[in-house]
C-alpha cells in the first residue's frame, strides 16, 4: 500500500518512551533476522522505512511507524539471537509484557516466521502472549522465494501444526523479494486496524 507519510516515530527502550498517540497498532514480532523490517518496507512500498541489517540482534527497542496518521506498525526487536545476555532477555520479556498488558490501542499481532524453518519455542511463546491477551494473531511465512515450489505446501503445513493455529488464525505465504502476499495481508489487516 502507498502512504503519503510513513515514518519512524520513535525507537522506544521502555514504556516511558511509547508515543502519545491514539492510532491503532499492530505488532510485528519474530526471530532475529527473519525479515520483519523487510516486511514493513514491502507492505508500505518503501525501500528504507525500516532498517534492514546484517547485524541481527542489535535493536532492542520497539520501533513505532506512523502510516499516514492512520495506522501504526510496531516493530519488535528480533528474539532468539544466541548472543543475547540473560539480563537482556529478561528486559525483553518485561518490555513485551508491559506492551501487551498496558497498551490499549494494540489491535493485533503479526508473527513473522521463516518459511524454511520449523517455528521455535520462542515463536510459540510470542503467539501464546497474544492469545492470552486476546488480540487477533496471524502468521506470515516470509522468504517463500527461497523455497522450492515442491516444498512450499509441506513447510506451510509444518508451521500451521507447530504453532497449533486455529481456523481464525491465518497463515500467509509471503516474500519481500517477490512481493508475494502483500495484498492478502493488507486485506486481513485493514479490518483489524479499524476494529
Ligand atoms: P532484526 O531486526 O535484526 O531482528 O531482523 P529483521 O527480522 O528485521 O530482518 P531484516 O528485514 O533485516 O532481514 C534480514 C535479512 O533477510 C536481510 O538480508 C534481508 O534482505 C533478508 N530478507 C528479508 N525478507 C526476505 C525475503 O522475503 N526473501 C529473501 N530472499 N530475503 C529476505
Ligand atoms: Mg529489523
Amino acid at each position: 500500500m502507498n502512504f503519503q507519510k510513513a515514518e519512524l516515530v520513535i525507537s522506544a527502550p521502555d514504556k516511558k518512551s511509547w508515543p502519545d498517540s491514539d492510532l491503532p497498532e499492530i505488532v510485528l514480532a519474530g526471530r532475529s533476522n527473519v525479515g520483519k523490517s523487510s516486511f514493513i518496507n514491502a507492505m508500505c512500498n518503501r525501500k528504507k522505512l525500516a532498517y534492514v541489517g546484517n547485524s541481527p540482534g542489535k535493536t532492542r527497542l520497539l520501533n513505532f511507524f506512523n502510516l499516514d496518521d492512520k495506522y501504526m506498525f510496531v516493530d519488535v526487536p528480533g528474539y532468539g539471537y544466541a548472543k543475547i545476555s540473560k539480563a537482556q532477555l529478561i528486559k525483553f520479556g518485561q518490555m513485551m509484557e508491559d506492551y501487551f498488558s498496558e497498551r490499549s490501542q494494540k489491535k493485533g499481532l503479526v508473527l513473522i516466521v521463516d518459511a524454511r524453518h520449523k517455528p521455535t519455542d520462542d515463536d510459540i511463546t510470542m503467539i501464546e502472549f497474544a492469545r492470552y491477551y486476546e488480540i487477533p494473531v496471524c502468521v506470515v511465512a516470509t522468504k517463500m522465494d527461497k523455497l522450492k515450489s515442491s516444498q512450499r505446501h509441506k513447510q506451510l503445513k509444518l508451521i500451521r501444526q507447530t504453532l497449533e493455529l486455529s481456523e481464525d488464525e491465518k497463515l500467509f505465504p509471503f516474500s519481500s523479494e517477490t512481493k508475494q502476499g502483500i495484498d492478502e495481508v493488507w486485506e486481513y489487516l485493514i479490518p483489524i486496524f479499524e476494529s
